[in-house]
């Protein structure tokens, strides 16, 4: 990802929508000289041609600033494709349903990549009736917490936030639900099948006769 349109990626469109230097200049109203300027990295177009160049692209202005264009129209049908982001200077979370350009005090966001759990973020998932609770064995202290939780399935995603001093935990409505997303402001994004997560509950569980009907019943509760 770029924090503005780069001269790689114009000259990249410009090929792919077979234009010479000269057809897109005269359609931006610039001189050829200035769209090689663009191409070869020494000038940026201002941004008040950002439109007009996406335009002549056919895409839009955030592909255009992304490098990104986007094949698939659809993209956002799947929740479990969500990407979250997180500002490392306010701490804001925004939740996308797809790939997105996201800038929060200046900062590029970069779609962060969930880890699978380890000894020092466990979770610990139970089923209360039509509810997932979880809750993660973590500090809540100002410096060192978890900041949100997540639930998500193929529609929908539930998404709790935290704060320092609370407890790291909460309730999610079980239908669907297919990944759970936790949030370490120090460690980073978390997630977890939450049958696994039930799995995990009791240290040294491994009685495979309990753990095949428990794997049965959440096979039936989640639709598999
Ligand atoms: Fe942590």
């Amino acid at each position: 990802m770029n924090q503005y349109v780069t001269g790689a990626v114009i000259k990249e469109l410009r090929e792919k929508n077979k234009l010479t230097q000269f057809q897109l200049a005269e359609k931006l109203g610039v001189s050829d000289k200035t769209i090689s300027k663009w191409e070869t990295g020494k000038g940026y177009p201002d941004i008040t041609l950002l439109e007009p160049i996406a335009e002549a692209f056919r895409i839009s202005v955030t592909e255009l600033i992304s490098g990104n264009t986007i094949h698939n129209a659809n993209v956002s049908a799947n929740m479990l494709r969500s990407k979250f982001y997180v500002c490392p200077v306010c701490g804001n979370v925004i939740h996308s349903m797809g790939e997105a350009a996201i800038n929060c005090h200046g900062i590029l966001l970069a779609p962060l990549e969930a880890e699978p759990t380890d000894e020092n973020h466990m979770v610990f998932i139970e089923r209360l009736e039509d509810e997932y609770y979880v809750r993660i064995d973590h500090s809540m202290t100002k410096n060192h917490y978890i900041s949100f939780v997540a639930a998500v399935s193929s529609n929908a995603v539930q998404m709790l936030k935290l704060y320092p001093e609370g407890n790291a935990e909460g309730h999610f409505k079980i239908r669907g639900v297919k990944r759970i997303y936790f949030y370490c402001n120090r460690d980073g994004l978390f997630s977890i099948d939450p049958v696994k997560g039930i799995d995990d509950r009791e240290s040294g569980y491994d009685d495979s006769k309990e753990r095949s009907k428990l794997e049965k019943a959440a096979g039936m509760l989640l639709g598999n």
